[in-house]
This record gives structure tokens, sequence and C-alpha cells, in this order.
């Protein structure tokens, strides 16, 4: 073992969670704000907990900033009143209720990791979820410490004008010596992690809302000047979604003043600090000429999350963050709910499941598994996941299902009524459920704290002498590196009986004898056998409908059963799912057929089934275009023992490519028929038709003619939208022709003073799928366009590249893997939260084959051994190493 791997960092455990001695009760925080140097005063009321032991010292925490001075009660502490452990301050003999007054300084300018207080594009801008407040001042930084704040900022009253931070504004005024203050009040006691200070020279666009009950509620969204006319997208979301809060669970905005700032240079998507949202532009800032379709919708749904954040997560938090989930895995659902509710649900459950399949579902497989409510962390920036994110969601979907909506509404009612003002945990949230709806819960919540993705395999027999169908699920979950034994999970199994012309037979099962055509089957046990009466044909079975749980459904379909429930499954999302299945198998089929040296040939009737889709009356635009979108390689390769990118993308370009001669001139047609579409409008309908549309260019495209190749040009050069235009500009980057280089160097000439559509460009040529693409990566690298510590210019090309070009990026030769971790340990000390997030593309190498593995592992063991790693990058490469870890 190496000299770094064998200084193991100390994990934090669940099970040694302890409240603090003391509590922050309240605190008024005074901000001097310089870029290079900020003076921050901080005066709190600290109570000793009626609990805690008299000798007990107060400890606070601090990270990479200068205490200045101490008081208690007015009185300075002498420097051997006090001392510093490690990253805590500490402070003993203290009494049990005082007044605590810290002076420290930060430094914004040169603070590179975006956490805690610093400069965004001339911006003070701070982000302290989960641990960045200590990065500003002392404090007992852990969600369960509850404080009211009232904050005062100064600064230059000509660099930055706007000064903003939490709750609403109570005064300001002016300065003699050119600054400026203004003063804020939160009256809702918050964690310091919801804590947010703004100041620069921004514009508000502002609007009204009035609330349920007839409060007036002031709505401002903040951007640089250039940007003021592109938040009239981000605006409407959100009063769309404080609406449907309202109707939906009776939850009220709380306070006169909601505000949203957009930054460009931001880690995540957004932040849900109290009153004072802050956004990634990318989620902000839209107009037809510069955001996608994908972009509108990202924005309404992230606008939203936020937003329903303000009560499950701030009103009610987490006690600490194992429960992350508590509060994340919740606003998804609701957040998920919304855009159902808005648009189209089928279709928004089938993209959340794309996600989960295609991302959560290898994470719940690899080094980096942990359950739902994880129970040890060395850093909590890592478990910022999918698994606590969506699978969490997943979790609160089927306590939605098996409680039903008016029971999850009660449940909810209940859950404020307790905790209203409170940080609680995932047990408090569960218990309210099953208070509230008479309902046992008790083996449910296995499905907090066991990882790994659970797999059913169900077997059929149908006796044709007594008409009953016998339906047998076997359920398990495979081992994850931190849990080898597994237990059976409650796992709501959806599902319906088909005859053979496709009808929905009654379901006669246990003490059901209605006519319902779709039932739920309750499976809690390893092995479960249902009977259905009065079956008088051999059905075809109809599973998982709506995916009820994050489950992989193990089950030999024949090539008929999947078309004909294709072709006729009353469930809109089994249908999809049907051909997504259907393509996966195929894609199988054609690698071993390959490695045989078979030319592999599509059947027939696989070709029949896709053109009927294609030409379906009964489906829309964009339920067709998702049908015929298939799975990409990532997600097919889960299926094999050992990852083959090459076997994998010749199988399924070569299947791509048949089914685009075969269906040519239905693409063709249907292409033509949306083409004259100059439209700009994101209603559904339009945006359906531009992503059927965009789906037939891309698989004419792939024929490489003239004529489909001019239409590419003619959308990039003619288009009214951004959806279109980058639909041309992504059939082109993967051509090998000068229309390629000529279209990209037309829109970057257009475009290259707008960050975020030059990282559109940066990613569409980062996941070209033509040879050569991490030639250009790194090109793009060393280009004035690529801003190395910007985090989304990072995402936009590094992460495009090495979680989005799974062809590139896994190329034999190892040179994808080199560049990445290059680039990883020159972020690492900047921006460890990136970094970290970056290296897990290559954390699955026990996946791969054994040149592969070798050459991922050198790499992640060249960034295990770098002078300084960060804990953030430390605790996934250790992770990803150790011996013995699934793959
Ligand atoms: N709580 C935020 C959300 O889910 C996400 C978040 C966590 C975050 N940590 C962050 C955002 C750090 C930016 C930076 O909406
Ligand atoms: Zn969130």
């Amino acid at each position: 073992m190496s000299d770094a791997s064998s200084t193991a960092l100390r994990p934090v455990y669940l099970s040694e969670y302890r409240p603090a001695a003391f509590t922050v009760e309240a605190v008024d925080l005074r901000f001097d704000l310089d870029a290079d140097t900020t003076r921050v005063t901080s005066t709190m009321q600290v109570r000793r907990r009626a609990e805690a032991n008299a000798e007990e010292p107060l400890i606070l925490d601090g990270e990479d900033i200068e205490l200045r001075s101490l008081r208690i009660d007015g009185d300075e502490l002498d420097a051997d009143a006090y001392r510093f452990e490690g990253r805590s301050l500490v402070i003993p003999g203290v009494p049990a209720a005082f007044e605590l007054t810290v002076v420290n300084d930060c430094h914004p300018a040169a603070n590179t990791t975006r956490m805690g207080l610093y400069i965004a594009d001339g911006t003070f801008c701070s982000q302290c979820e989960p641990e960045g407040f200590r990065r500003i001042t002392y404090f007992i930084d852990r969600p369960d410490n509850m404080a009211v704040y009232s904050v005062t900022l100064v600064a230059d009253a000509a660099r930055y004008p706007v000064l903003l931070s939490n709750g609403n504004p109570l005064d300001s005024g002016s300065l003699p010596d050119g600054r400026h203050w203004a003063r804020w009040h939160d009256p809702f006691p918050k964690p310091s992690y919801l804590f947010a200070l703004v100041a620069g020279a921004l514009e508000a666009h502002e609007d009204r809302f009035t609330t349920a009950s007839g409060r007036e509620v002031t709505l401002r969204i903040y951007t640089e000047a250039h940007n003021r006319g592109r938040t009239d997208h981000a605006m409407a979301s959100l009063k769309k979604a404080m609406r449907w809060d309202e109707e939906t669970f009776g939850l009220e905005y709380d306070l006169d003043l909601f505000q949203i700032v957009s930054v460009d240079d931001f880690n995540m998507g957004a932040m849900e600090n109290k009153g004072l949202n802050i956004f990634n532009s990318k989620l902000v800032l839209a107009d037809a000429d510069t955001a996608t379709d994908n972009d509108f919708q990202a924005i309404e749904s992230v606008i939203a999350h936020e937003y329903f954040h303000n009560w499950t997560g701030n009103r009610v938090t987490c006690r600490d963050w194992f429960q992350l989930s508590l509060k994340e895995g919740l606003t998804v659902f609701r957040d998920q709910q919304f855009t159902a509710d808005m648009h189209s649900a089928p279709l928004k459950r089938i993209e959340d499941v794309r996600v989960l399949r295609s991302q959560q579902f290898p994470e719940d497989n690899g080094p980096m598994a942990h359950p739902v409510r994880p129970d040890h962390y060395i850093k909590i920036d890592n478990f910022y996941t999918l698994t606590v994110y969506e699978k969490g969601a997943e979790v609160i979907r089927m306590l939605y299902n098996l409680v039903g909506a008016d029971g999850f509404r009660r449940g909810m009612d209940l859950y404020f009524r307790r905790h209203d003002g409170q940080a609680v945990t995932c047990d408090d949230f569960v218990a309210a459920m099953a208070d509230a709806t008479g309902t046992d819960l008790d083996r449910f919540k296995r499905w907090y704290h066991q990882a790994g993705t659970p797999r059913i395999r169900v077997e059929e027999h149908w006796d044709h002498e007594q008409h009953t169908h016998h339906l047998t699920v076997h359920q398990s979950t495979p081992p994850t590196a931190d849990q080898p034994d597994k237990q059976p999970l409650v796992i709501p199994l959806r599902m319906g009986l088909l005859d053979g012309r496709g009808r929905p037979l009654p379901l006669k099962h246990g003490d059901r004898d209605g006519e319902d055509t779709e039932t739920v089957l309750p499976v809690t046990e390893s092995e479960q056998t249902f009977v259905f009466r009065e079956v008088r044909e051999r059905p075809t079975v109809s599973l998982l409908r709506n995916f009820s749980a994050p489950v992989i459904v193990e089950r030999e379909f024949d090539d008929d059963t999947l078309r004909f429930l294709v072709a006729h499954d009353t469930d809109a999302f089994n249908r999809w799912d049907s051909a997504q299945t259907l393509v996966t198998g195929r894609v199988l089929d054609f690698m071993d057929q390959q490695a045989r040296s078979v030319t592999p040939r599509l059947p027939e009737a696989d070709i029949e089934a896709f053109r009927r889709v294609l030409n379906s009356e009964v489906m829309d635009d964009a339920m067709i275009a998702a049908t015929l979108t298939l799975p990409g390689a990532r997600e097919i390769g889960e299926e094999l023992d050992v990852i083959d990118p090459d076997g994998l993308y010749a199988a399924r370009d070569t299947l791509v490519n048949q089914l685009a001669e075969a269906l040519e001139d239905d693409f063709g047609r249907i292409y033509r028929l949306r083409a004259d579409d100059r439209g700009t409008g994101i209603d559904a309908e339009s945006m359906g038709r531009r992503r059927l549309k965009n789906l037939c260019l891309g698989y004419l495209g792939d024929l490489d003619r003239d004529a489909y190749v001019q239409h590419a040009v003619d959308q990039v050069r003619a288009a009214r939208n951004m959806t279109d235009v980058m639909g041309g500009l992504r059939v082109l980057a993967d051509l090998d022709r000068p229309e390629r280089d000529e279209a990209l160097g037309a829109f970057y000439d257009k475009w290259h003073d707008e960050p975020l559509v030059t990282d559109k460009w940066l990613t569409v040529q980062a996941t070209s799928q033509r040879p050569g693409a991490i030639d250009d990566v790194e090109r793009l690298m060393a280009h004035p366009a690529f801003d190395r510590h910007n985090p989304n210019r990072i995402r936009a090309l590094v992460g495009a590249f090495a979680m989005g070009n799974f062809r590139a990026f896994h190329a034999a030769d190892g040179r994808g893997y080199r560049l990445l971790a290059d680039f990883v340990m020159e972020l690492d000390p900047v921006n460890p939260q990136i970094a970290s997030g970056l290296v897990q593309a290559m954390i699955r190498w026990r996946r791969f084959d054994a040149r592969r593995q070798g050459l991922m592992k050198a790499q992640l063991e060249r960034v295990q051994q770098l002078p300084g790693c960060s804990d953030n990058t430390r605790e996934v490469v250790d992770r990803a190493l150790a011996p013995g870890q699934a793959g």
C-alpha cells in the first residue's frame, strides 16, 4: 500500500451523532466587504443546552479564516483562554448563557473553492451548504443549530451598489468614505448552511405575487445588467411553482420578499438560501436565441426545486448531513410532480427513469455505493449524489403510492405540524406518514439504510385447466462494499395482464374480485407467488408499470412479447420501456454476432415496430421521439459482465445505421413536415415537434448524405431557436466534412461573448462521436473560450468528455484517462469539490477489460499520490482503489 493511502482519513459516522453542548440562538453579523480581506464581526447569543455537561467547552468550527479577537459578554479573551484543535476553536470555562463576539478575517478574492465567501465576476457571493459557513466565520456550523440572523453589509457604494442577505431589508444608508450599508433581518430560525450574502452591481427584474391568504410578496431576480432581458422565463416559472405548492400542499411563501441571484461562477445548480436563492446562471437565463428547450425545462424545474425547499429543507431542516435526503429526496419528488402536472406525466417519468438507470444504478453498483441515508462519510460534499437525490425521490414516490395522494397530503400536513422550525431525521418524516395514514412502514424503512439496486426475477405459469396465472417474484440485492448481507425490501410492483389482442384483463387475486385491470403487488419477501383467477388464455404480463420501484427486472422476454407490449401496453411508460428493452437486447445480439464475424441484420419485425411508432397517430411527437431515442452505450454496458466499449459502439452504430437506412423515407417525410417550423414557442406541442424533427435529422445525418447534411447546415444558419441550431450542429459535429468546421467556426464567431452558449459549443465538440474527439478536447483546453477555473466551462468541456463521450474517453490507448487525471490534479488544490466529481469518471475501472483496468487504475494511483490531495478527492479515489470493492 502506498504512503498516501496508509494515512487513512477518519470518517464521520451516523451512529456517533450527538447534539452540541451549546446552541447559538441568535447571531448579528457585520461584514466590511473587501475583496482581499473582509472583516467579519459576529455577535452570538449562546446558551448551554440543558442536557449538556457543565464542564464541556464551547467548540466552534472555522476553516481558512483568521481570528482577530474574542469577547465574552464584552470582555476580551486572552490568548490562553482558548485554543485551536485542528480546525476547531475551543473555548473552555464559559457560562451557561452569554454573548460571544468573534472578529475574524476572510479572503474572498483568493478563495477559489466557491465555498464560503468568494467573488464571482466581481460580485461577492456566498455558498454555505454544507459546511461553507465556517469559511466565513467561527460558528456551530451544523444544521441542528438553528439561529435567528441579523446582517449588516458595508461596502463600496460604486462597485457594490446592491447589498443582499436573507429575510427582509430593515434599513440602509451611506457612509462618508464612499461606502454604504444595508441591514437585513430573517425572522425564521435557520441553520448556518442557509445563510447567504450577495454584493455587486446587479439589476433586478421585479414582479409581485399574492399568496392564497393575501400576502403580497415582492419577487426579484438579480443579474448583471446585460442579462436583465433573459429572466422572464425564470420569473414565470417561479410564480407557477408558488401557485402549485399552495394548490397541491397548501404551502405558502412566508416572507415579504423572495430573491434570486444569478451568478456565472457556481459549483452546482442552485442553492435554496432562505429568501435569497443563488443560482448558476445556466439555470436562470434563457431566451429563444440562446437557450434550448431542455434549458427552458431545466430552469423551470430547478426554480421550482429551490422554491419548494422553503418548506422542505428550510422551515423543516435536517438534523445532520446523513439526513440529506430528508430534504433533497423529498424536494426532488416535489419538483418531479410539479413538472408532471405542468407538462406530460409519462414523459417526465421516462426522463427521470433514464437518469436513474444511466447514472444512479451504476453509482449504486460501484465503489461509491451508499444508502439513501449514508451511514458514514469523510467529506459530505461527496454525498450530493444521484442516490441521495434521485433514488431518495423514488423512495418518497413509493411512499406516495403506498399511502395514496390524500394520505400523502395528510402525512405532509402532520410532518409540518409536528416539526416546523425543527431539524429532524428521515425517521421523523416516515413516522409522520405512518401516523397520519395508519400504515406500518417499519420494513419500508429498509430503503433508507440498504444500498444497492434490488433485482427482481419473475417466473410465470399459466394453468390452462384451472384458468389461473401464477406469478412468482424473487427479489435480491447484490452485496455492496460496506454491506455484504441484504434484506428483502418492500417493493410495490404495479402490473397488469393483457389478452392476446392487447386488451387489459380484470385482475382477480387474493380477496380482489372486481374489474380493476391494474394492481400493485406488495412484494415484501425474497420469494412470493401471486395467483390470478379466471385467466382463460395465456396472458402477457406488463410489469413495473410507470416504474413503480427503483429496481432492475430480470426477465427473459422474447422479441414478440416486447413488440407486442410496445404496440399494446396500456401503460405509456411500459410501451417506451419495452422498446428500450428490445433495443438493448438487439445491441447485445449484434455484439455477439460481430464477435463471431457474423454480419448482424435488424429483423424486419423490429423495423416495422419502429415504423409504427414513428407514424403513430395516437402518440404525440415528444413521446414518439422518446421511444426512438435509443439507450446509450453506457446504459447498455451495464448489462455486460465486462464492459467492452469498442464492441458496444460497433454494435450500436450498426443498429442505428440500419434503422436509419430502413426508415429513411419515414424520417425524411416526418422531418420535412416539421422543417419549416420557425416558431420559438416553448409550449409542449412546439417542443415536441422540435424534438421529433431533430431526432429524425439525427438519424438522417447518420447516413452522411449531402441532402441531409444540407438540412443540418440550414438549421444552424437559419433556425430562430437554439434547439434547432444545436440539433443541426450536433449532426455536423459527428461528421468529417468541411461543413463541420465552417458551422463550428461561425457559431463561435457569433456567440463567443455569451459564456452559456460557448458552453454548448464546447460540449458539442467534447461529445463528438468522430475519431479524434480527444484532440479537439486537448486543443480546446488551451482555447481562450476555456476558463480552467470556471465550473461551468469545466463541466462543458472536461466533464462532458469524461462523462458524456464514452467512446473517446475510454479509447484503448488510455489518453482519455491521462488527460482527466492531469486535469484533476491541477484542479484539486483550486476546487476540490469539482475535482472529486470529475475523477468519478474512472472509479468503475473494475467493470472494464484488463487493459483498461490497468490504465485507469494507474491514473487513479497518480491522483492518490498527489501531495496535499484534498479530502474530497482522496475519499473517492481511496474507495475506488480499496481491495474487494464492487465494480
Ligand atoms: N442544496 C442545493 C440543492 O439541492 C444543492 C447544493 C448543495 C449546492 N451543496 C451545494 C449548490 C454547493 C451549490 C454549491 O438545491
Ligand atoms: Zn435541493
